[in-house]
């Protein structure tokens, strides 16, 4: 009898921490290595925030709390989603985890059985598909191609949906383009969802607030209300408000779904942080000052990177609308061969010569279901984005 169970055969181990480890064991052994991979801002969490987790631990905040959240952050979760997203919802709609991605993997698991099928757009952030198949879900993917925007196209949605269609997960801005649906091509595809009751939508709306050029965030629910009673609205506090470690996300959607997610947790984790949950009231309900400033710093990282990734022959990377990765394509480098001798026939063996012979890492696009792409994260210093763009110009022209 094999020890480890079948369903985990099916899933693979998070490439994007992969990486992230694998560079960190290279720094560790004296290696010059500049990291592109981590999906977290490199800014510290504001001020504000931390005084208010800091009182909470004083205030003696640190019991067992009410299993998907404290009453006042369901609260500021509310009045976020009123004023932000103008979708009004009640405490009892609100669901809070340790992280949106304990938020979203509750959702597979309180409602996938065995053959259900969720229809994942690519390049998608790469959790979608292993968390699918660990709750005993079927990931379907449907391709948003680079020549349009890394976007579905509705046509594509309504060829994969079925019978056996139970969620569409839908990211924007998304990881790892940074692509964002505008309204219309947002509408064009809840159109297609009001089609097919049977479809759900998971909207995993956790870059809203990282959007440059006056870009404007928009959410399947908000779009169109007639989908409000199938939609589950995930967000959290990790990026906006660089709280990638404090770990709490959170969702709206309906009541019974809602009630079965609290089902799972309360049987696994609990309630997430107490003192996390505090900060996130904080984070929520005080200013958000620190927002824009913090976008124009990375508006400017992602030009110079987009910039000097496109003044190389064989790279294309168009330009995201928000988050903080670029996506560019190197189908003009596949088949030629690196400095060192690496056969470059796959973004996989691209981005593992780029990390052996230049100390730069990046992910392969095969993780995120879309080749031959890599992605680069720009959270991190000027000074380090122009010198890793400044190695994969070099080891670019070293191809031959
Ligand atoms: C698209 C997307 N969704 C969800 C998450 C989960 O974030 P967290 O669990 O930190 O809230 C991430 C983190 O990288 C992400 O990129």
């Amino acid at each position: 009898m094999a020890f480890l169970s079948d369903t985990l055969a099916r899933v693979k181990p998070s490439p994007t921490i992969m990486m992230t480890n694998k560079t960190l064991e290279m720094k560790a052994a004296g290696k010059d290595v500049i990291g592109l991979s981590a999906g977290e801002p490199d800014f510290d969490t504001p001020e504000n925030i931390k005084r208010a987790a800091i009182a909470a631990i004083e205030a003696g905040k640190t019991k067992y709390t009410a299993v998907d959240g404290i009453p006042e952050l369901k609260a500021a979760i509310c009045a976020k989603l009123k004023r932000d997203n103008n979708l009004s919802y009640e405490p009892a709609q609100v669901t809070v985890g340790t992280g949106g991605k304990q938020v979203l993997y509750n959702a597979l698991v309180a409602t996938l059985n065995p053959g259900d099928e969720v229809i994942i757009p690519a390049p998608y952030w790469v959790s979608y598909p292993d968390m699918v198949l660990l709750a005993g879900g079927t990931p379907v993917v449907v391709e948003g191609p680079l020549e349009n925007g890394f976007k579905i196209t509705p046509q594509a949605l309504e060829a994969a949906i079925t019978d056996k269609t139970k969620w569409l997960i839908f990211n924007s801005p998304s990881n790892p383009t940074g692509a964002g649906y505008t309204r219309a091509e947002l509408k064009a595809i809840t159109d297609v969802l009001m089609r097919h009751p049977q479809v759900h939508i998971l909207s995993d709306d956790m870059y809203e607030h990282l959007i440059y050029d006056g870009f404007e965030f928009c959410t399947p629910a908000e779009v169109e209300p007639g989908l409000y009673d199938r939609t589950l609205t995930v967000n959290g506090v990790s990026k906006a408000y660089a709280m990638t470690g404090w770990r709490i996300g959170y969702a709206a959607g309906p009541k019974e779904l809602i009630g079965a997610m609290r089902k799972v947790q309360s049987q696994s984790t609990s309630n997430p942080c107490s003192v996390s949950q505090w900060a996130a009231v904080e984070a929520l309900d005080g200013t958000q000052d620190f927002i824009a400033p913090n976008n124009e710093l990375f508006r400017k990282r992602r030009d110079i990177v987009v910039e000097m990734l496109n003044a190389v022959g064989g790279i294309t990377c168009p330009v995201p609308d928000g988050a903080f990765y670029v996506y560019p394509s190197i189908a003009g480098l596949i088949g030629k061969t690196s400095a060192g001798g690496t056969l470059i026939d796959t973004d996989e063996a691209f981005a593992t010569a780029l990390l052996e012979e230049t100390g730069t890492a990046a992910v392969f696009g095969a993780a995120f279901g879309l080749s031959p792409n890599f992605r680069i994260s720009y959270a991190t210093s000027e000074a380090n984005l122009i010198e890793a763009c400044t190695r994969i110009q070099t080891f670019c022209k070293g191809l031959t």
